[in-house]
């Protein structure tokens, strides 16, 4: 058995930034108040027909593949996360491949649907396939594109301002020190409040969940298409929804869980990490967090007030700028963690 480790690690953000005061002008928010409850200062937007979440999640990718010293044409295995898919099927996970020209390889690609925890969910599966010896190069790459299908009406203001656009990605390779790399990654889920925080339309649930008259679905829809409601559309009931304060209420108590679980099966204490690098969901659960830990300013890493809400890119771009600016540097120990829709939520621990 091998450890796996990251070889190599990149992240790409679209270059326009969307300030608190431009979403202002679309709806009834402030600036003040995104600060206040998010941290949130800006986020990036993608370009519109010009870029996707696979395409990218392709530049971040290619960062990620020269730094891990490898060609486009030597990853073996792609695992793809997003819950912003440029098509409901199939997954972007085949066109990230198409976009990086390793078509010709016709190597495995995977797409995962875990929402914010998406990331963390693909270093475990890619963490099994280079233990095993089965894989030596797989692309891990969590990208999204919010800004495509947010609600940017009023009525849409307690989700749109936190989610922005953006990707990141990880080389996995293996290594025979097994004191190195992935020490161990916890993952969990509970379905209960599935719909807290969801987009639920266009699906094929036809009402079956939440009642067929709000979705407006016609009495005899026999071999009629019903995957998309007049109704849904008229009513914006095409939008993510989310209960807030559930959803922080749970993220608090979940992440100092899932990070101890780690942490004691690895026989660690929290003040043996030298950084955090949590999901970037608000700055006020990593706060949370950190104290729920007993952790310092400089065990935690955080950028959410540049880049908002990534969703499944948010672990690995903020651990790629936490890399990049010698904030996690070799022999440290890193933890990753994550919670969100689903719920689903994970952690990781890295010897880096
Ligand atoms: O990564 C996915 C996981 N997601 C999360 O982890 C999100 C977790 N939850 C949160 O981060 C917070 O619950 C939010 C930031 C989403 C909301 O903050 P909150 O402190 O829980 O606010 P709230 O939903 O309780 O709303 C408080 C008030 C309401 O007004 P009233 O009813 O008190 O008059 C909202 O209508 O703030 C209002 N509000 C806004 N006001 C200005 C909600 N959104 C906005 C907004 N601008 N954007």
């Amino acid at each position: 058995m091998f450890n796996s480790k990251i070889a190599g690690i990149g992240h790409y953000v679209p270059e326009r930034v969307v300030t608190n005061d431009e979403l202002s002008q679309y709806m009834d928010t402030s600036d003040e108040w995104i600060k206040e409850r998010t941290g949130i200062e800006e986020r990036r937007f993608a370009e519109k027909h010009e870029e996707t979440s696979s395409t990218m999640g392709a530049k971040a990718a290619r960062i990620a593949i020269e730094r891990a010293g490898i060609t486009p044409q030597d990853v073996d295995f792609i695992i793809f996360a997003t819950l912003s898919a440029d098509y409901y099927f199939p997954g972007g996970g085949v066109l990230m491949q198409r976009e990086l020209g390793i078509t010709d390889q016709e190597v495995g690609a995977l797409d995962i649907r875990n929402q914010c925890s998406g990331f963390l969910y693909g270093l475990s599966v890619a963490d099994q396939f280079v233990k095993t010896g089965m894989y030596k190069n797989v692309l891990l790459v969590g990208a999204e594109m919010h800004s495509m299908g947010l609600d940017f009406s009023t009525k849409g203001r307690g989700v749109s301002v936190i989610f922005g656009d953006g990707a990141g990605a990880v080389v996995l390779q293996p290594t025979e020190d097994n004191t190195q790399g992935v020490l161990t990654t916890k993952l969990h889920s509970n379905g209960t409040h599935a719909e807290e925080l969801a987009m639920i339309n266009p699906g094929s649930h036809g009402g079956y969940h939440l009642g067929k008259e709000k979705f407006g679905y016609p009495e005899d829809p026999t071999f009629k298409s019903i995957f998309v409601t007049q109704k849904m559309i008229d009513d914006d009931l095409i939008y993510p929804n989310m209960t807030g304060q559930l959803v922080f209420k749970t993220a608090v108590v979940k992440f100092p869980e899932v990070i101890k679980e780690a942490l004691d099966s690895c026989g660690l204490q929290s003040s043996d990490i030298d950084m955090l690098v949590p999901h970037q969901a608000n700055l006020r659960i990593a706060q949370f967090v950190q104290k729920r830990l007993g952790l310092s300013d400089d065990q935690v890493f955080n950028n959410i007030q540049k880049y908002g809400n990534t969703t499944a890119a948010s672990v690995p771009i903020a651990l790629c700028e936490a890399w990049e600016s010698g904030k996690v540097k070799e022999g440290d120990l890193v933890c990753l963690a994550a919670f969100g829709s689903g719920f689903t939520w994970g952690s990781a621990l890295i010897r880096w």
